[in-house]
C-alpha cells in the first residue's frame, strides 16, 4: 500500500543496506595485526564504489569515515594506526548516505578469542537493542524503548551510557527525537507511523559515567570498564517497524563474528 511515506523508506532501505553490508564486508578483516586506519579505508572505499558517500567524514570536524570503539572506548573512537590486539572488542560504527537519505549502523566484533565477560557483555548489549525494537509499534512511547533496555541489563549489572543517545535520522543525519536508552515506562511521545530513528544503547560493564578525551571525541568510560554497543535504524509503520539496517550475515543469537 502506497503511503505518504513509502518513499523516503525505500530511500531509508537503501541507505541501510548499503551501511550493513559494509559491516558484513569489514567484519571478515577485523583480526589480531589490523590497523583502525585500515578498516576505515575498507569502509569508505567500500561505500563510495557502491554509490554512497561516508556521513561522519567532515561532519562537525570529524576526520575519518566511521567510528572505531576499542574496549573502554563508549563510542565516537577515531580510526588510527592502533593495531587490533586478540582479546580486544572492537564496535564499526557506520552511516552511508545514498540518494540524501543515511543508513546508521553498528556492531562489536571480537578480535579473536576474547574473555567470557567480554562476550557477556556484548550479547547482552545486543539483547537489549532487539528487545528495544520488538515492542516498537504506533502508540509507543518514547520511555518504552528506554526502560526495555534499562531494565534488561541492569538486571544483569551493567548500566546505561546517559550522556549519548539514540535520535531522529532520515535525509538529516542528527535530528529529532532523541532516543534514550533508559526511562520510564508509559513516559514522552508516541511513535507514530512514518517516524525513523536509531536506537544505540551503550552499555558499560562497570559505571555509568563517561568523559570525553581532549581530541574532543574519544568518549571512553570513566572507571575503565569495558563498554559495548550495537545500533539500527528502524522506521515505524501502520503494523510495526522495518530495521533499515537488517543484515542476513547476523544471527540473533550469537551477534558478533
Ligand atoms: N554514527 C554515530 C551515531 O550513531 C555518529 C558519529 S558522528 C561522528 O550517531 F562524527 F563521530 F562520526
Ligand atoms: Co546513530
Ligand atoms: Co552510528
Amino acid at each position: 500500500m502506497k503511503n505518504n511515506y513509502s518513499e523516503k523508506f525505500e530511500k531509508m532501505h537503501k541507505a541501510g543496506e548499503l551501511a550493513s553490508k559494509t559491516l558484513d564486508m569489514v567484519g571478515g578483516f577485523v583480526k589480531p595485526g589490523i590497523s583502525t586506519n585500515k578498516i576505515d579505508q575498507l569502509c569508505y572505499e567500500f561505500i563510495r564504489d557502491n554509490g554512497g558517500f561516508s556521513a561522519p567524514l567532515f561532519y562537525r570536524g570529524f576526520s575519518k569515515s566511521l567510528c572505531t570503539s576499542l574496549n573502554h572506548v563508549v563510542c565516537h573512537g577515531i580510526p588510527s594506526d592502533r593495531i587490533l590486539d586478540e582479546g580486544d572488542i572492537l564496535n564499526i560504527d557506520v552511516t552511508a548516505i545514498v540518494d540524501g537519505y543515511h543508513g546508521d549502523t553498528s556492531r562489536m566484533f571480537s578480535v579473536g578469542k576474547i574473555s567470557v565477560k567480554a562476550k557477556n557483555l556484548i550479547d547482552a548489549t545486543y539483547e537489549s537493542l532487539i528487545k528495544a525494537i520488538k515492542i516498537l509499534k504506533p502508540g509507543v512511547k518514547l520511555g518504552d524503548i528506554g526502560h526495555e533496555i534499562q531494565s534488561y541489563v541492569e538486571n544483569k549489572g551493567y548500566s546505561v551510557v546517559r550522556d549519548f543517545c539514540g535520535h531522529g535520522v532520515s535525509n538529516v543525519f542528527h535530528e529529532q527525537p532523541n532516543i534514550l536508552h533508559y526511562g520510564k515506562k508509559n513516559t514522552g511521545i508516541e511513535l507514530t507511523p512514518g517516524m525513523t530513528f536509531t536506537i544505540e544503547p551503550m552499555i558499560n560493564a562497570g559505571k555509568y559515567e563517561v568523559k570525553v578525551l581532549n581530541d574532543g571525541w574519544t568518549a571512553v568510560t570513566k572507571d575503565k570498564s569495558l563498554s559495548a554497543q550495537f545500533e539500527h535504524t528502524i522506521g515505524i509503520n501502520e503494523n510495526g517497524y522495518e530495521i533499515f539496517t537488517e543484515s542476513d550475515k547476523v544471527s540473533r543469537k550469537s551477534p558478533n563474528n
